[in-house]
């Protein structure tokens, strides 16, 4: 098993996207997956077609109440999800007394050998929610949309990282890859390049590629893989976890 945290603190860089097309890819090439929402906005659990209101137990009676994974997850048809309600957003400070606070979610994933990849979306922020999640992960994708200000912040997650092996030694950098790019424009181009020099071997050479199908089918809440297959973005999806296996 190998759980996987989707971060960066920036907003909109397609976290939740990359979380749920990886879900879907890896799911096509055979692997269980599991995917946790761990952010408020819960944009992943209604992008996975999940109705908010069905959902019986949530992200956040996994971190604070007694549930266990099993009576948490829903199925989509291609993955299991963890769902989240926007009530995660008051999570952060009942989580705040507790004993082992950056611990929550790892206690709670010990020994769930079920799964071959937990894909966990993060919020925009550097939260506790987001260091339970890195506390619980054996490894971190970073996504990087480049556009303006987009590496700024990137520092001070790779401190996070750092901080965080204290509690979680193994934690790793997988890999920063770049998504919504768009071959036409200079500054991607650009920014691609600052990305290489930053990151050198880490930057991985799958690229996703802007895709207008990735928003059409978002809209109505519909799998890239169901949707359209054949573009861009999809693709690119498919060759990133062949190369996360
Ligand atoms: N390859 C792509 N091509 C075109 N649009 C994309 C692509 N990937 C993501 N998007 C769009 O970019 C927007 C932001 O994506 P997403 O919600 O996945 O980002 P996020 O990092 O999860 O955002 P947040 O920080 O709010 O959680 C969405 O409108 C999504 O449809
Ligand atoms: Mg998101």
């Amino acid at each position: 098993m190998r759980v996987i945290s989707l971060i960066n603190q920036k907003g909109g860089v397609a976290k939740t996207t990359s979380t749920l097309s990886l879900a879907s890819a890896l799911s096509k090439l055979q692997k269980k997956v599991l995917v946790i929402d761990i952010d408020p906005q819960g944009n992943a659990t209604t992008g996975a077609g999940i109705n908010k209101t069905e959902l019986k137990a949530t992200t956040f009676d996994l971190l604070l109440r007694s549930n266990q994974i099993e009576e948490c997850v829903t199925n989509n048809g291609v993955y299991d999800i963890v769902g989240t309600t926007i009530e995660l957003a008051s999570a952060e400070y009942e989580m705040f007394n507790r004993f082992l606070r950056e611990s929550l979610l790892r206690k709670k994933l010990q020994d769930k050998k079920n799964y071959d990849f937990i894909l966990i979306d993060c919020p925009p922020s550097l939260s506790l929610l987001t260091i339970n999640a890195l506390v619980a992960s054996d490894e971190v994708l970073i996504p990087v949309a480049p556009e303006p200000f987009a590496l700024e912040g990137i520092s001070q997650l790779i401190n996070t990282i750092i901080k965080i092996r204290e509690i979680n030694e193994n934690l790793e950098i997988k890999s920063v890859f770049i998504t919504k790019f768009d071959q036409r424009k200079k500054t991607n181009i650009e920014i691609k390049e600052g990305l290489e020099k930053m990151f050198k071997d880490k930057l991985s050479k799958t690229i996703i590629r802007i895709s207008s199908d990735i928003e059409k089918g978002q809209f109505i809440n519909k799998d890239i893989y169901e949707y359209n297959p054949k573009c861009n973005a999809a693709i690119d999806y498919m060759n990133l976890a062949k190369e996360l296996i």
